[in-house]
């Protein structure tokens, strides 16, 4: 690893991100872009909306969406970010000054970060969660569960606000040490602990998964496509899941570029990143739906899935308690690598102000705690309280982010990269890709993701 630019990553330099800290290899940035992309969508949400969608057809969807949009829009923000070497703001602003565009073009990657800081207001609850549940694995287990128990205990959890709200502490307390350490100092070495830790979990988990009798179940559930199940309001959420899965929109993957060598391909880590958390996406559900089906349980159970139906499962298994705390583990480490994705743009962004990182980092990461708060009262005492179309505060951030500032800023990431910005400057920071490669990534950014993303952006309004 390197360590020459370890001591000068507090404050901003004319130097731009580069001169600051870079990822010290190509595996360190990959395991921290696959840090962000793997998290609660994968373990916590894809297999529900897999579940209440019908299963099979919905994931060949959502695996056309990766592709097809996701892929081109990630190489879209690395690219925005290595080349303006800076915050998502600015980076968007250097990139559209030097096409001889307006600076205004900024608004996209500030768009992003508002995203990110949203999403982390809550995020940082279900992080909660995860840690309390991996508590009361490690301390009870679910042994003797039964529906009725383990559904009270997520919905006495929900209702006391103390609790939630001490969860909650730790894991945004945990989120912003280590973006206040920096790239190499904080992220990179969290990172390249908690990513090979969450590969063995799962395959654990997985190997499990294979010696019960739901595997079959479980891979027919996943892989059998049966179109009449998939409604209109599936596929748009398959894209609006591609979006969230793969951190696109919210300028985190934009942050994380700004640090990224110039030697290293943007296309070959992006698409390595998103094979590498479908393959997460994918073994987390097999692994989740063979020990639900095994124990003849109902897999359509929604957000409850692995808080209700996962837990009551392990109950009654043998080494029910070991794989328990295992799958927690799992899911508090896909949480906090993700959380550490989303504290970075704004983060960047308080540094352009000439504050410090650590300073900037207990800045964001507290304005999204109390915004949390908010978050955890809207579950009981504020339960009657809504914003956006009679949701409560936690769904209104919900769907104000991945409904609104997602698609709205993935569109803009698309028409700026494929329209704005001059080609020659796209084609120099992808050298070491083919014509044939760069100008279909070129043709998708331009025609398809826009086409696409407002389909779907129009069709959620
Ligand atoms: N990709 C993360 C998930 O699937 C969410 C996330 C978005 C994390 C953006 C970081 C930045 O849970």
């Amino acid at each position: 690893m390197s360590s020459e630019t370890m001591s000068s990553e507090t404050t901003q330099s004319p130097g731009g991100h580069l001169a600051q800290g870079a990822w010290s290899s190509r595996l360190a940035f990959i395991l921290a872009a696959t840090g962000s992309a793997v998290g609660l969508g994968n373990i916590w949400k894809f297999p529900y909306i897999t579940a209440e969608n019908g299963g099979g057809a919905f994931v060949l969807i959502y695996l056309f969406c990766i592709a097809l949009i996701g892929i081109p829009l990630m190489v879209a923000e690395v690219l925005v970010g290595r080349r303006g070497n800076s915050s998502p703001t600015e980076s968007f602003q250097i990139l559209a000054k030097n096409s001889g565009r307006s600076e205004k073009w900024g608004l996209v990657g500030t768009s992003g970060i508002i995203a990110s800081f949203l999403i982390l207001t809550f995020y940082s609850v279900i992080g909660g969660w995860a840690i309390a549940y991996l508590y009361y694995a490690a301390s009870s287990g679910f042994t003797g569960s039964t529906v009725e128990t383990i559904g009270k205990l997520f919905d006495e959890l929900l209702a006391d606000p103390m609790t939630m709200l001490g969860w909650h502490s730790l894991f945004m307390l945990l989120v912003a040490t280590v973006v206040a350490r920096g790239i190499n100092r904080g992220i990179e070495k969290v990172v390249g602990v908690l990513m090979p830790a969450m590969f063995i979990l799962l395959m654990v988990l997985v190997a499990y998964g294979f010696t019960t009798t739901g595997f079959q179940q479980s891979l027919q559930f996943l892989f059998q496509a049966d179109f009449s199940k998939l409604s209109t309001e599936g596929i748009l959420t398959a894209l609006g899941h591609a979006f969230f899965t793969l951190s696109l929109g919210m300028s985190a993957m934009v942050a994380y570029g700004s640090y990224l060598p110039r030697h290293i391909s943007i296309i070959q880590a992006s698409v390595l990143v998103s094979i590498l958390d479908t393959l997460v996406a994918l073994m987390a559900g097999v692994a989740i739906f063979s020990i639900v089906f095994s124990n003849g349980l109902e897999p359509g159970q929604g957000p409850g899935l692995i808080f209700k139906t996962v837990p009551l499962a392990f109950g009654q298994i043998t080494g029910g308690y070991l794989l328990g705390i295992l799958f927690f583990f799992l899911l508090v480490f896909a949480a906090w690598s993700s959380a550490i994705a989303l504290l970075e743009p704004p983060v960047e962004r308080i540094m352009d102000k000439n504050i410090s990182r650590p300073r900037a980092a207990f800045i964001g990461a507290g304005a999204a705690w109390l915004i949390g708060i908010a978050c955890l009262l809207s579950f009981n005492y504020w339960d009657t309280f809504t914003l956006i179309g009679e949701r409560s505060i936690f769904d209104s951030l919900d769907y104000l982010t991945a409904n609104i500032l997602l698609p709205l800023t993935g569109l803009g990431v698309a028409i700026f990269c494929g329209w704005i910005v001059k080609q020659s400057e796209t084609r120099d920071e992808l050298p070491n890709t083919t014509d044939s490669l760069y100008l279909l990534w070129r043709f998708l950014l331009r025609y398809i993701v826009p086409t696409l993303v407002l389909i779907v952006f129009i069709n959620n309004l």
